[in-house]
């Protein structure tokens, strides 16, 4: 049995709900702690022996205090076994939805000097009624724009659950 960090960061919560789902089928084995990122400072990241990182994306980006956690502790998480994912909602599409082939996972790993030993992609999930007025506006005009959903109480969770399932049995193993 391994200890096994799962860091998160989520704003509208469908990334946390894809790391309580990693950590119900990683704790079957392992010994899981999901953490956000917010209070990551309040962990001794030593006494884990693999660390998770999953991060959502706004407006094109990953939230700067997760890439801002990664170049501050690449040694570290280059000395464990390891794994980052990101959420997004182009990653709906067939085209765009794994490591090799999703646009924000290839640019952010550019930026980046850590290469995580393992590499996913998660669709998210639209939930108009949840949004701020202009972030509604914004992320319809998008969809409308890339065949997504516009009404204005659409909510659509396009997540994979048995590809976050399998990703867990790998995080497991790794
Ligand atoms: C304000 C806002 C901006 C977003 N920008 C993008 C984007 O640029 N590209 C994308 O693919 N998805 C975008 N999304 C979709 C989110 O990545 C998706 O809703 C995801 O499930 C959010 O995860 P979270 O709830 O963990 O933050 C955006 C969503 C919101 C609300």
């Amino acid at each position: 049995m391994s200890s096994i960090l799962i860091i998160y960061s989520s704003t509208d919560g469908q990334t946390l709900k894809i790391c309580q789902r990693l950590q119900a089928v990683i704790e079957q084995q392992h010994q899981v702690t999901v953490v956000s990122i917010d209070d990551i400072a309040q962990i001794d990241l030593t006494r884990f022996d693999k660390i998770v990182i999953g991060a959502s994306i706004r407006y094109g980006h990953h939230s700067p205090l997760i890439v801002k956690f990664i170049k501050n502790n690449t040694p570290l998480l280059d000395s464990k076994p390891n794994a980052f994912f990101s959420v997004n909602v182009v990653a709906r599409k067939p085209a765009k939805n794994s490591p090799e082939t999703n646009p924000y996972l290839r640019k952010f790993l550019k930026r980046i000097a850590w290469k995580p030993k393992e590499l996913e992609v998660f669709a998210g999930k639209i939930d108009y009624p949840a949004y701020k007025p202009f972030d509604r506006l914004v992320i319809r005009l998008i969809m409308w724009m890339t065949g997504g959903p516009t009404a204005p109480d659409a909510v659509v969770e396009y997540t994979d659950w048995n590809q976050v399932a399998s990703f867990g049995d790998r995080l497991g193993k790794m």
